[in-house]
């Protein structure tokens, strides 16, 4: 979900130590896919980490000590010679080798096999596969019931050859070899996608890697999460003292009640109300944080600073600058007032981690995320983040364990810069004031009608397009509201959801004669890619 700015190097440090040993690891190289094998791996109980290709030689792959490695799927194409290697190192390790799609692709042909373009024979979707034999002791004990395999391929090339040693697992109408394995050598290659949900035997297949072949114990559950992480802030923060920034949303409200639990009242939690907040947002998060930590929290009435910092600031980039900057220097001044702050609590989640580095990789930057990306470096504060390794998924679990409210880990994500990059272009207050009323009429009725689960993020966006529109005999020129709700697991990519129309006539109708100043209403039918989530 990010993409962060230059770090100073206080936080750098503190990241670069913040890696422990991986049962299993599973390599990146580009496919849509990867983080979705890293979170079946976990469903698994298994802890596993994802890491770029790049960054493993023997040390590192000495140091990590994993029990096994999968090989994701990606983009190259092993025919063509010009693809990602895989580091040597990870077939001297000796460890049992998961290749998947691209990956096993270029295990065949790191093993003396043969892969070819698959031309015309390409293939996207669901496809049926066959064992073959016993199906080897990956497939063949995953489905030893059934001997058939639903499953979503992806693919422009094929294995033609199989290397010495292996054996075909699997195979389709079109796909001879649709899965392959090395009993002896331990490694194994799937043409097809298991971590999709398409493919119905994929957890399985996965979780069978994971426990079965590599022997991982299942120990990544919640109650161990808390109880491992709850000691390593005690470690890491020992008499020291915390301040941690609340947003509302989820990742921060779990963080503060794991290092309440961990370091009590050496935390200190802030809530800088920016006025760029959803109605009713600043009392819900002062009476959560009231019921959840006590009544510890610093409130920051900030609305009018990050108001006048934004006048006349019409471009995305620069309004998420301003308010980065504006937070750090409010940061600043709580930490002074509290004296001896050294720690920085942050509600950093793994895809942020891993966006971070992938996108400090390839110098891209599409949205800066990270609203206290960056703090100068005469703070030296130094970073605690408990969730730094977690899934969104995984994070509620822990705020379950945790006893948060399912009310609280279920609300959909809020951007830090909040409502800024929902008013397009210029932040006025009065386009806030109709923005905040069409968006609290949207998430009415969502709930309401009971899709408010149903998707992954619903809010409105204010335009400040006019359009021309007719209420009884009078004429009006007045701003468009967009309504915006998706389905998605990861945030990386999203659908536009198939609301029901009459839900979302209702919503149009309902903002056009409650919200003055608004009389059109569309709905955004773009998904991710290309669009994003936000409008900005
Ligand atoms: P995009 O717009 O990049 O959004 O497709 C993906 C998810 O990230 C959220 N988002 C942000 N979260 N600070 C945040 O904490 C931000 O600056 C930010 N920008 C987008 C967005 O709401 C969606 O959930």
């Amino acid at each position: 979900m990010s993409a962060s700015p230059e770090r100073p190097s206080t936080i750098r440090a503190a990241e670069a130590e913040a890696s422990s040993a991986a049962a299993l690891l599973v390599l990146d190289f580009g496919s849509q896919y990867s983080q979705l094998i890293a979170r079946r791996v976990r469903e698994a109980g298994v802890y596993c980490e994802l890491r770029a290709p790049q960054s493993i030689d023997a040390a590192t792959l000495r140091r990590l000590a994993p029990r096994g490695v999968i090989l994701s799927g990606g983009p190259d194409t092993v025919a063509e010679g010009n693809a990602a290697p895989v580091p040597a190192a990870v077939f001297d390790a000796g460890v049992p080798i998961l290749g998947i799609c691209y990956g096993m692709q270029a295990m065949a042909v790191h093993f003396g096999g043969r892969v070819e373009c698959a031309g015309t024979a390409s293939e996207f979707g669901r496809a049926q596969a066959r064992l073959l034999g016993d199906g080897g002791d990956l497939l063949g004990g995953a489905l030893a019931q059934s001997g058939d395999l639903s499953l979503w391929m992806s693919h422009g090339d094929l294995v033609t050859e199989l290397p010495p040693g292996f054996a075909i697992s699997a195979a389709t109408d079109s796909v001879p070899v649709a899965a392959m394995h090395d009993t002896t050598r331990r490694c194994y290659g799937l043409q097809f996608h298991p971590e999709v949900t398409h493919t119905p035997e994929g957890a399985a297949i996965i979780a069978r890697f994971a426990r079965d072949v590599c022997a991982c114990p299942a120990t990544w559950t919640a109650h161990n999460i808390v109880a491992h992480e709850v000691a390593a802030v005690r470690r890491q923060v020992g008499a020291g003292q915390v301040l941690l920034a609340l947003s509302g949303g989820v990742d921060s409200a779990v963080a503060a009640v794991l290092l309440r639990r961990a370091i009590g009242e050496q935390l200190h939690c802030i809530f800088v109300n920016n006025g760029l907040l959803r109605a009713g947002e600043a009392e819900q998060v002062r009476s959560m944080v009231a019921q959840l930590l006590g009544n510890s929290l610093i409130y920051v009435d900030a609305a009018d600073e990050f108001m006048t910092a934004l006048a006349g600031v019409d471009e995305p980039e620069r309004k998420r600058h301003i308010i980065g900057h504006q937070f750090i220097q409010i940061f600043e001044r709580e930490a002074k007032r509290l004296g001896d702050v050294e720690f920085l609590g942050q509600g950093t989640i793994y895809p942020d981690v891993i966006e971070s580095a992938a996108s400090s990789a390839q110098a891209r930057l599409i949205k800066s995320h990270h609203n206290v990306g960056g703090l100068p470096d005469h703070m030296r504060l130094q970073l605690v983040e408990p969730l730094r390794k977690l899934f969104k998924d995984e994070v509620r679990e822990v705020g379950a364990e945790l006893d948060l409210p399912a009310k609280q880990l279920r609300r959909h994500p809020f951007p830090g810069p909040g409502l800024a990059v929902r008013v397009l272009g210029e932040v006025t207050a009065p386009a806030l004031v109709t923005l905040r009323a069409a968006d609290a009429i949207f998430l009415e009725e969502l709930r309401r009608r009971r899709w408010y689960h149903r998707v992954a993020q619903a809010f409105a966006v204010f335009l400040p397009v006019r359009s021309v529109g007719v209420t009884g005999d009078a004429r009006r020129y007045e701003p468009v509201i967009a309504l915006r709700a998706v389905e998605t697991e990861d945030f990386m990519t999203a659908r536009w959801a198939r609301l029901p129309p009459a839900l979302l006539a209702t919503v149009a109708e309902r903002i056009v004669n409650e919200v003055p100043g608004v009389s059109r209403v569309v709905y955004d039918i773009s998904s991710k890619p290309p669009a994003t989530v936000e409008w900005e």
